[in-house]
């Protein structure tokens, strides 16, 4: 669904990445890990077109999208969910999610009973003010946004991060159970290589902008040596 061949991105003098290839199926969950630093987030960002690709190319389902804006993402398919969980704070959850199905043309009421179905939380928070949930609510509230715009692939930058482990859990398996009934393709970004191995499919190991590894998840997470070197656990 995604092919990211030979990308390199940086940022003035520094090169960001450097010669990324991986790939996010359909009905998979590719984790992405790293230490802070290793480039997840401009790796996000580039391929969603929020930064630009030195070299390399992006593409989505055979397309070529390498040059193409971010504002252009939500009609091709794509929906990225950034680092921070932001959402518009004044606004109640259901008009959050409508900018959402805004990205994409219009809003249907059947993607909003979707993400009411799968989020029970923000259900029962319709009318509630963003700004009065917790953070796990906020990371379903800018997950089920992005949803709005129906997107074939789905990119998830650290969603876990400052959660409880239980909350984690529970969003993962939500985005687990997403994928399995939806095909959707998921490139999940995480520091926290321990869970997100847990419920990924395959796994992606950044280091100082490269990758070093690629494979599915239960052997990364059976590799001592790449988790003391690289993943932390
Ligand atoms: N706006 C920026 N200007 C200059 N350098 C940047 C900028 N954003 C990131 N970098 C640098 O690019 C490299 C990759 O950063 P990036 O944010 O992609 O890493 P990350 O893996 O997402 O880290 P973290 O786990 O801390 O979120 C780092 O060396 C970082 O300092
Ligand atoms: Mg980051």
């Amino acid at each position: 669904m995604l092919q990211v061949e030979g990308l390199s991105a940086g940022y003035g003098p520094i090169t960001a990445l450097h010669d990324v290839t991986l790939g996010a199926d359909e009905g998979r969950i590719t984790a992405v890990l790293g230490a802070n630093g290793a480039g997840k987030t401009t790796l996000l960002r580039t391929v969603s077109g929020l930064h630009p690709a030195r070299t390399g190319t992006v593409r989505l389902g055979g397309q070529d999208i390498t040059r193409h804006s971010a504002e252009a993402m939500p009609a091709l398919g794509m929906a990225h969910v950034p680092e921070g969980r932001g959402v518009i704070t004044e606004l109640t959850v259901e008009e959050n999610l409508r900018l959402g199905g805004l990205a994409r043309g219009r809003v249907k009421t059947a993607d909003l009973d979707r993400v009411w179905s799968l989020f029970p939380p923000l259900d029962e928070r319709r009318r509630a003010a963003a700004s009065t949930l917790s953070g796990g609510e906020r990371q379903m509230l800018v997950v089920g946004r992005a949803l709005m715009s129906r997107p074939s692939v789905l990119l998830l930058d650290e969603p876990s991060l400052g959660l409880a482990p239980r909350i984690v859990t529970q969003i993962f398996e939500l985005v687990r159970g997403l994928v399995r009934e939806e095909g959707l393709a998921v490139l999940l970004v995480e520091q926290n290589a321990r869970s997100a191995l847990s419920v990924a499919d395959r796994g992606v190991v950044l280091n100082l902008g490269r990758v070093v590894a690629d494979d599915d998840a239960a052997v990364l997470a059976g590799d001592d040596q790449l988790r003391h070197a690289y993943l932390g656990f």
